[in-house]
């Protein structure tokens, strides 16, 4: 297998694969240029032609191969790929993924090992080096594979908006309260007489994992450890009535002085290394600044850039109750830059670094 020189495809399987997210995965593979996908494993769907067996949400037709791809059973023992995407369901996942790590690199979107002290929560614009603890996890655990993390849906915008403003500003407090769409909650997820004409203003253990998570993934990588930032993040989320796409009201508190032209500047400006890399899923740019006093929207924002669903959209930038604090509205589209795509550009990220093969 390889990539370069014009050799073939790597062999990709997704576990997961008739989900919010595997639905995902579907598309945003369907021509990529290093990838393509050979296996798809469910349980209820298995035996059936993926065609047959998904519900589809999207406003465009499954990709014809895929369609006719036949789902199986997880079976660790017999399954192999150069490249194993998880979207399960976290409870699924915590045995499944780890036999493939075993031998397999495995990239999941769950939450089942992201707490896991050597287990990296990948954005790669933010925090690409967290890979390194990928030789620390092997050695470790005796894998041959790994398993690399993504973070919860919710948490991806935020963290993305916080960086570049952590590095400018030193972040110290954060509050943010959401307004998260229901293709969050998975399929069939939350049933329509709850949330039509409605705001839910609970999601189970989703504030604790925006905290936890975003001080990881904004943490710095030291001696084979990941130390969390020692910002403080307060969430309040909120279910909507929206398909796609997760909006975020966030105030921060900060140790050195905000100019808000600046901090625009700043979030614009931001770029890492899938930009320096030109990953095929980068966005050109990772944050879209927008000036409009009522924008991001989600049914307006959530695809904009030039990977669509790829760039965070930041708007609403403005000073908060004193010049050590900012306020701002962000905008991620949860299934693609909280889920899919950002699982997707992590895989090239770790090909290109070397750690698949
Ligand atoms: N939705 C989001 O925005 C989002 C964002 C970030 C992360 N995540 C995480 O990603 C994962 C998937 O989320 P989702 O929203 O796509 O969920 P979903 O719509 O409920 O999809 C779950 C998928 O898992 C499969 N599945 C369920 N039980 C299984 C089993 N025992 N063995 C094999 N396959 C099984 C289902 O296929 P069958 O029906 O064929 O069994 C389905 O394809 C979750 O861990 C979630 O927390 C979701």
């Amino acid at each position: 297998m390889g990539i370069g020189g014009g050799l073939s495809k790597l062999n990709v399987a997704v576990m997961g694969a008739t989900g919010m997210v595997g639905q995902q995965y579907m598309r945003l593979l369907e021509k990529h240029p290093w990838f393509e996908i050979s296996i798809l494993m469910g349980k209820r769907s298995a035996g059936k032609k993926f065609g047959e067996a998904v519900e589809w949400i999207g406003s465009y037709d499954p990709p014809t191969r895929v369609k006719e791809i036949v789902v199986s059973e997880i079976d660790p023992e017999r399954q192999a790929a150069d490249l194993f995407f998880s979207c399960l369901p976290s409870e699924v996942a915590r045995e499944v993924e780890g036999k493939f790590a075993l031998k397999f690199p495995v990239v999941s979107d769950t939450s089942a090992y992201r707490m896991e002290t050597d287990v990296p929560i990948i954005i790669p614009e933010l925090n690409a080096e967290h890979a390194k603890i990928i030789d620390r996890q092997r050695r470790e655990r005796g894998w041959k594979g790994f398993i690399v993390t993504g973070p919860n849906c919710t948490t991806t915008g935020l963290a993305v908006a916080l960086k570049p403003l952590d590095d400018a500003y030193n972040v110290r407090k954060v509050f943010v309260t959401t307004m998260q769409a229901v293709s969050g909650a998975g399929y069939p997820g939350v049933p329509s007489l709850l949330i039509i004409d409605n705001v839910i203003p609970y999601i189970k253990d989703e504030e604790e994992k925006v905290a936890r998570e975003t001080k990881k993934i904004l943490g710095k990588f030291q001696d084979e450890k990941i130390l969390e930032n020692d910002m403080m993040v307060a969430a309040s989320c909120n279910r909507v009535p929206v398909i796609d796409g997760h909006l975020e009201c966030v105030y921060v508190e900060t140790e050195k002085k905000v100019d808000v032209e600046e901090a625009k500047n700043i979030l614009r400006e931001f770029r890492g290394l899938p930009q320096e890399l030109k990953l095929p899923s980068a966005p050109e740019k990772p944050i879209i600044v927008r000036e409009e006093s009522d924008r991001p929207q989600p049914r307006r924002d959530r695809d904009s850039g030039s990977v669509p669903g790829m760039s965070v959209v930041v708007g609403r930038v403005r000073r908060g109750l004193d010049e050590n604090s900012l306020q701002f509205t962000v905008l991620s589209h949860n299934t693609i830059r909280g889920a899919a795509g950002n699982a997707i550009l992590t895989a090239e990220l770790l090909y290109k670094l070397g750690y698949i093969e």
